[in-house]
């Protein structure tokens, strides 16, 4: 079984490291490559949505996959991505964070870290690129979104040091992949994930997927980790794309 062997690139600014690995990736790189930029001028977001990239103020990573596994496993790599994150901020800096189906990261309900899965077409067939952005500071994100947002500082009252997070981050997400693509990794990838996150199970959310809107209570996870939600009538529903709100008890208050 090959491992992965991961050979970072350092840039100073790119529009996007995700288009940068991806370039990368259709011209050959190994699985590993990992791309590292200060700054993104064209940061992207999950759908479509822009990533601010303020220098300094965030990790903008990505790395080049190319995974053993069959392409419909490929949804538990991204929640492999999410637990790996959980770890690298648990071990570099005691940071204990939720995490919302699929694989956003949470502190105090507020955004700290945003996953964006890609898949490209490559001379040695389709790979995955793997793009994660964790808010360092609470510049990495504009004043209007700081009831929704927050960062690794605001979170631990530290100055965190890029270089720890990422050294962290680097050696959970190879951990992480090598679970979720070995002989029953997948079931147990599903298990960690429904243990760290307050969304697998038991949650009023909000679903919107374009125009799209479904509500219910969360009843875990499909073994592909498509999330499971019961309406208010009793169906389960499985849910492979959109994005997830919590509905707190003011939002089921109509007005009259
Ligand atoms: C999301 O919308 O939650 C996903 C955000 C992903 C942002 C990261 S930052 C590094 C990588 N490069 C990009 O352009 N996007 C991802």
């Amino acid at each position: 079984m090959s491992e992965l062997i991961p050979q970072i690139l350092r840039f100073d600014s790119l529009p996007s490291t995700n288009l940068e690995a991806a370039q990368r990736a259709i011209a050959g790189a190994a699985e590993g490559l990992c791309v590292v930029a200060s700054e993104q001028t064209a940061g992207r977001g999950r759908w479509q949505r822009e990533w601010i990239s303020p220098r300094g103020a965030g990790l903008y990573f990505s790395v080049v996959l190319r995974p053993r596994i069959i392409q419909s496993g490929w949804p538990l790599i991204t929640l492999a991505a999410a637990l790996a994150v959980h770890d690298a901020l648990l071990e570099a800096y005691s940071l204990k964070t939720d995490i919302k189906w699929p694989n956003d990261i949470l502190s105090n309900n507020r955004k700290l870290c945003g996953i964006l899965a890609e898949t490209v077409e490559t001379t040695k067939g389709r790979a995955l690129v793997l793009g994660i952005g964790i808010n360092l500071t609470s510049s990495a994100f504009p004043p209007e979104v700081q009831l929704i947002a927050t960062s690794v500082e605001l979170e631990t009252g530290k100055v965190p040091d890029l270089e720890t997070i990422l050294r962290h981050l680097m050696i959970a997400i190879e951990r992480r992949y090598e679970m979720v693509q070995s002989t029953r990794g997948g079931e147990e990838t599903l298990r960690e994930w429904l243990a760290r996150s307050s969304y697998g199970s038991g949650k009023r959310i909000r679903v919107t997927n374009g125009p799209e809107v479904l509500e219910g209570t969360t009843r875990g996870l499909e073994t592909d980790g498509a999330l499971r939600v019961e309406t208010d009538e009793g169906e389960i529903r499985i849910v492979r794309a959109g994005d997830v709100t919590e509905l707190r008890p003011l939002d089921f208050v109509t007005e009259s």
